[in-house]
């Protein structure tokens, strides 16, 4: 633990300050499960730029919980290259499945602030047609997810996460594994897109989808 918040300390201090917009409702406290504060260190609104952990709140409980299985289970984070993945990975691995319901009920109840990242117009056009035309079916007109797909919500997730996603899946980071179906089918659909595509798709719902 005491070396993940070094090196968290480290990631905070080597990066310099993001242009971002915050607002929105503060996290509720009560009923917070008592590990929900160490997992904010890194997915909080005002920390999750610098760690590189997306926003937790508001996100479909069941694809957190399936997230978090497939950390400590080794479906992702395992890999060497993945760096974020591992420090994710050693942290799921300290949890129950308890753990692992309670936290993704109590997350999936909060309000996730706004962050919004500015980003070229063009980009943002193209970025715009892109979602519209491969992307909403799936994760729903405002990228709120929907869950018979076994979509998760993309509207609180940073470009640069997403960006960093899409490439995992299209290199087999993510949803390779056979008993995996949703991010088969997922890895599926990041195949077809370019380096491009991802920059324009990822700045577009980074920016609020305007
Ligand atoms: C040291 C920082 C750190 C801490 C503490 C941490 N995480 Fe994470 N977490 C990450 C990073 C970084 C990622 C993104 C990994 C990647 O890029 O695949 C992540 C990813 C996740 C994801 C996947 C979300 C998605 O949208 O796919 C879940 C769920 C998650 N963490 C839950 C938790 C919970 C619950 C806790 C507390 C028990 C916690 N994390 C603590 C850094 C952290
Ligand atoms: C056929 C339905 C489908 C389509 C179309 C689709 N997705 Fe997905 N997407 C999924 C599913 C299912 C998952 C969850 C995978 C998992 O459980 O690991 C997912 C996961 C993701 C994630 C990971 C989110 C996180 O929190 O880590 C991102 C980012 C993403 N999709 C972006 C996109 C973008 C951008 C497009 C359009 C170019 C797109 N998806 C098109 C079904 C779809």
């Amino acid at each position: 633990m005491r070396a993940i918040f070094s090196l968290m300390t480290l990631v905070l201090i080597a990066l310099p300050p993001v242009a971002v917009v915050l607002s929105g409702n503060a996290l509720a406290t009560t009923d917070m499960p008592a590990q929900a504060a160490t997992c904010l260190a890194c997915h909080s609104a005002a920390t999750s730029a610098a760690s590189g952990a997306p926003q937790l709140a508001g996100q479909q409980a069941t694809y957190l919980q399936k997230q978090l299985q497939q950390f400590k289970n080794g479906q992702r984070g395992a890999a060497v290259s993945d760096v974020k993945g591992q420090q994710m990975a050693a942290m799921a691995a300290t949890l129950s499945a308890d753990d692992i319901n309670s936290l993704a009920r109590y997350f999936s109840k909060q309000q996730a602030e706004v962050i919004t990242s500015s980003a070229d117009a063009a980009l943002l056009d193209q970025g715009r047609r892109q979602y519209i035309g491969s992307c909403g079916a799936c994760h729903g007109a405002k990228a709120e997810g929907n869950m018979a797909f076994n979509a998760p919500a993309l509207s609180m997730l940073s470009a640069d996460y997403i960006t960093l996603q899409l490439q995992h899946f299209k290199t087999g980071l993510r949803g390779k594994d056979k008993a995996d179906k949703p991010g088969r089918q997922m890895a599926l659909f990041s195949r077809n897109l370019s380096e491009q595509d991802m920059q324009a798709v990822a700045a577009y719902i980074g920016a609020g989808m305007p």
